[in-house]
């Protein structure tokens, strides 16, 4: 029973996947045919990353495949190994988590087919299993989200109690920012993380996960939260436990999406570090170099910046998602 329903989620997942973009033929001559695993549609932060990837194809004319693997590696991985059966061009995903990837990886390397790492890492040794990665510094911005703590917090007198609500656990946002966040706020004992649990980067689970932070915490001054959905729903539970976000508890977040920059605005958020989900173009750059056989730097990173109140004010009017 239990084995004939996980078959029919992988069945699932596999019709899941949908073509959109240029015209050409799989892997042959024409356009160029790129395989994408996404992670799923969990965060404001992932529709962005979706709708970029998409709408950069559709530009650089590009036919690509698209999956949603629903935040499970087992569907990220049948949809890749579905990529290496149709003989794409070239496969890039971004995965769910970190361990797990070579078996996978070295089909595709067998089978000639490049890959490209997006948004997030894996931590297999041999890096010739992939061309490239693409994406953010998350150990930089956990040390963003715990400088300003620092400042913030320098001269306050007594403990500071913080709640973390952590992202996918095995993730590569979850663990670097966890890390860079803990390295920066070692270096003074009054920061005590009294609290820490995932939150699986949702606005549900984050809701839910503080208000048993609430309801277990006797004193909390401040929820680092590991993305914007779910210091979003964190608010929610705040509001309804009679607290005033932003104020009885102070909050810093990443990614910095409109939501959450409205909330920031709004003084219901002190801190936004940004997590830029706007990578299509960029990928689809590599993709053409990869396919032509180019050679590519092993990483990529992108630009980001940080929001305090008036910058999010300022950027709002303009942003994109
Ligand atoms: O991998 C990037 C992270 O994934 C974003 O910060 C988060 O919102 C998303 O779900």
């Amino acid at each position: 029973m239990a084995r004939k329903s996980w078959t029919a989620i992988v069945a699932a997942g596999l019709f899941a996947l949908t073509a959109c973009g240029g015209g050409g033929g799989a892997g042959g001559g024409g356009a160029i045919t790129l395989g994408f695993a996404q992670v799923g549609a969990e965060s404001g932060w992932r529709t962005a990353n979706t709708k970029s990837i998409q709408d950069s194809a559709k530009t650089a004319g590009i036919e690509l495949k698209f999956s949603d693997a629903q935040q499970k590696q087992e569907n990220q991985i049948a949809a890749i190994r579905s990529y290496i059966q149709q003989k794409v061009k070239v496969i890039a995903f971004s995965p769910v988590v970190e361990s797990g990837w070579d078996t996978v990886l070295k089909e595709a390397k067998t089978a000639n087919i490049p890959v490209i790492l997006t948004d997030r890492a894996v931590d297999s040794p041999d890096k010739t299993l992939y061309k490239t990665f693409l994406g953010s510094d998350f150990v930089a911005e956990g040390k963003k989200a715990g400088e300003w703590l620092a400042k913030e917090f320098g001269s306050a007198a007594g403990d500071v109690s913080i709640v973390e609500l952590q992202g996918t656990t095995g993730s590569a946002p979850a663990n670097d920012r966890k890390k860079g966040f803990a390295d920066v706020i070692a270096s003074n004992p009054k920061f005590k993380v009294v609290a820490s649990q995932t939150g699986e980067f949702t606005r549900a689970k984050g809701k839910e996960v503080m208000e048993a932070f609430l309801k277990s915490q006797p004193k909390i001054d401040v929820l680092y939260a590991h993305n914007d959905d779910m210091a979003l729903g964190a608010i929610e539970a705040i509001e309804a436990a009679g607290k005033v976000p932003g104020k009885d508890i102070k909050i810093v977040s990443v990614d910095g999406v409109r939501d959450a920059l409205q909330a920031l605005a709004d003084g219901k958020i002190n801190h936004v570090v940004e997590c830029n989900p706007l990578l299509g173009p960029q990928l689809m750059d590599l993709v053409k170099k990869v396919a032509a056989g180019e050679q590519v730097p092993p990483r990529i990173e992108t630009t980001e910046t940080e929001f305090d109140q008036a910058a999010a004010k300022a950027a709002l009017p303009q942003r994109q998602y």
